[in-house]
């Protein structure tokens, strides 16, 4: 994690932030000037229908998905002059991604898994593997590390994708509706884990959610509708 000083300090920023798809007469607008801050450390939720934009602008911040209009600040740093490989590395470097579906491979056990960021950053294979072990002993499932995702339940391998974008202890956490598929005790394991791990870490976390009660445990949130934002409010 990057030295900052400032606890209060804004991580991640957009200004005017605009997003279409497709050219001329057949473009959609998604994302209509959307003006946000968060703060280092907040932990945040934002909800809305389907097809509001959610996705689209986690996808922005996480640096997987470009844009037209406005600006975006992550860490300070203006991401839109950003090549390919620029986002690439900013986003190996600061940033971790929690999908709805897992998204781990199939090949590599829950281990490997979640060793990954640390050996895609060219860390020594024997020191990713003794810290991947720990953190899966932390969130309780050291017991699977040499399983393969076949062999895991929904819920564990959502627990092993959240190990694996904790791993670099990384500046933002982006969760796009990570329990979409999980009950709601599974649901309430892996937001427990995800929101205290972040708080230890000083991460900042960005949660999209349709659950009522796991937005009802974040600091703030954030309703988008039709590409706009309509409340951003503190719990
Ligand atoms: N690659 C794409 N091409 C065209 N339209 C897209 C693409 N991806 C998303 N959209 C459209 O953008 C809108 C917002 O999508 P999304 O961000 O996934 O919404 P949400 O996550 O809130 O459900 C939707 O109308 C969707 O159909
Ligand atoms: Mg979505």
């Amino acid at each position: 994690m990057s030295q900052d000083i400032h606890s209060d300090s804004i991580i991640i920023k957009t200004e005017n932030l605009c997003k279409q798809y497709g050219y001329g007469t057949n473009s959609i607008t998604v994302l209509n000037n959307i003006n946000m801050s968060i703060k280092r450390g907040e932990i945040v939720s934002i909800m809305g229908p389907s097809g509001a934009g959610k996705s689209t602008l986690l996808h922005i911040i996480g640096c997987l998905d470009t844009f037209q209009g406005g600006c975006v600040q992550i860490l300070n740093q203006d991401i839109s002059p950003f090549s390919y490989d620029e986002l690439s590395r900013f986003r190996s470097n600061h940033i971790g991604f929690i999908f709805q579906m897992h998204n781990l491979m199939p090949e590599f056990t829950a281990l490997e898994n979640t060793m990954m960021p640390l050996l895609i950053r060219r860390q020594s294979y024997t020191k990713a593997k003794q810290k991947a072990y720990k953190l899966l002993e932390h969130f309780g499932i050291a017991d699977r590390a040499y399983h393969k995702p076949a062999e895991l339940s929904g819920g564990e391998c959502q627990r092993i994708a959240v190990a694996r974008a904790l791993i670099n202890q990384p500046d933002i956490i982006l969760a796009d509706e990570p329990t979409g598929n999980l009950d709601r005790k599974n649901s309430d394991i892996l937001v427990e884990l995800l929101f205290k791990t972040c708080r230890e870490n000083g991460s900042t976390v960005v949660i999209v959610t349709h659950d009522q009660y796991i937005a009802s445990k974040t600091q703030r949130v954030i309703t988008l509708i039709d590409g706009m934002i309509q409340t951003d409010v503190n719990n």
